[in-house]
């Protein structure tokens, strides 16, 4: 049986009349920017993660850029943030001229250590950035404590953790300023790209605002220097499709989640860990074996899919070593590169599927 990573063609066959309504009316009002599939994505957004404002952006990365700019974060200033993570969060920070300062991570949830927070502090540091890894929730409440401790923003990258919570609120409305990706491979996608910055600062909301769309305040009238990152109108029509499917996605794949951590159990793999306060969402199932190499081998050879993030930390890319961050220690996150596997996880996955692949990886331990 073959078991993809994910299957979003199987989304697509799903919902494709609902899907291909939404396109239908949005192409054919011929209003394709920042229109009415927008400002109701927005409005949604807003309310299910529950902050003020949710403004719709081109990207993911976008989202992280324009939310650094609109905190005035730009050279001379530190950003503290994960290497265990996508590179669009350390480039966001160098994109603006920042410095970033990276912090280890912790073993078991694979979210910034906040423990090593304040000696990675200097006088320059002027906001962190939490990672919501896979889809479970950094410890908000500790880093929190930290930012207002040394008066510091806080932007949660909350990419891979759509409708993740901590202490039962959304991720997104826990810091100064969330940012999500609606990227294909995420928990809420579109076909193309997109992204979403939530605040309920409206000081803040407003100049998100004019920074996704060239500072435009009124026709021919630019207050600021801005970017064009607005997200286009097919993409939130089809994103308000998947809107309502959202919650019953987490919820499936919660439950995918659990015949793993019961299959898996009494092997010698690290199965993800979560307990309260945080409610994970899954985004990916991520396991660890000393022997990974291996269990991809087989992996591969019984045709279920995997993934490895992230044999190559974002902070070890050639991209990086210009900027010095190969040289930050943090030996959990290098070890963690070195074990970390990824098994199929998605809502159109059928418990059959999930069984045979972790059936598979029992196989492979005999
Ligand atoms: C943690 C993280 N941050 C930021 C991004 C960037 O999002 P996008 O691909 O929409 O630009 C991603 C996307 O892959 C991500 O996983």
């Amino acid at each position: 049986m073959h078991v993809p990573l994910m299957d979003l063609k199987a989304e697509y066959a799903a919902l494709k009349p609902q899907m291909i309504e939404a396109i239908d009316e949005a192409l054919s009002s011929m209003q394709l920017v920042l229109g009415p599939n927008v400002q109701r994505l927005e409005n949604s957004w807003a309310e299910m993660v529950g902050v003020e404002h949710a403004i719709g952006v081109g990207s993911g990365t976008d989202a992280l850029i324009i939310a650094l700019k609109a905190l005035d974060i730009g050279p001379d200033d530190e950003v503290i943030t994960i290497g265990w993570t996508f590179i669009a969060t350390i480039e966001a920070i160098i994109l603006v001229g920042a410095r970033p300062v990276l912090v280890d991570i912790k073993p078991d949830d694979y979210c910034l250590d906040p423990e090593l927070l304040e000696e990675a502090i200097t006088p320059c540091t002027r906001a962190l950035i939490p990672v919501h890894v896979y889809g479970h929730p950094a410890d908000m409440a500790a880093i929190n404590s930290v930012a207002e401790r040394y008066s510091l923003h806080v932007i949660e990258d909350c990419a891979q953790a759509h409708l993740a919570r901590y202490e039962g609120e959304a991720v997104g409305g826990l810091g100064d300023c969330g940012i999500f990706s609606f990227y294909m491979s995420k928990n809420l996608s579109g076909y193309g790209e997109g992204g979403m910055v939530t605040t309920s600062d409206d000081k803040l909301a407003e100049q998100i605002r004019l920074l996704r769309n060239h500072g435009y305040t009124s026709k021919y009238e630019h207050k600021i220097i801005g970017y064009n990152s607005r997200l286009d109108e097919i993409q939130a029509a089809i994103l308000n499709v998947k809107l309502g499917k959202l919650e019953w996605g987490n919820q499936r794949r919660r439950e995918l989640a659990a015949i793993y951590d019961e299959a898996l159990a009494d092997l010698p793999v690290a199965t993800p860990t979560v307990a309260p306060p945080a409610e994970h969402v899954y985004h990916l199932y991520t396991i660890r074996s000393a022997d990974r190499e291996s269990l991809v081998a087989h992996l591969e050879q019984n045709d279920i899919g995997f993934a490895t993030h992230y044999r190559s930390p974002a902070h070890l890319q050639p991209a990086c070593r210009p900027y010095g961050l190969h040289l930050a220690e943090l030996p959990v996150t290098e070890q963690a590169a070195d074990e970390v596997l990824q098994l199929p996880i998605h809502p159109y996955l059928s418990e059959e599927q999930i069984e045979y692949a972790a059936e598979t990886v029992r196989g492979f331990f005999g």
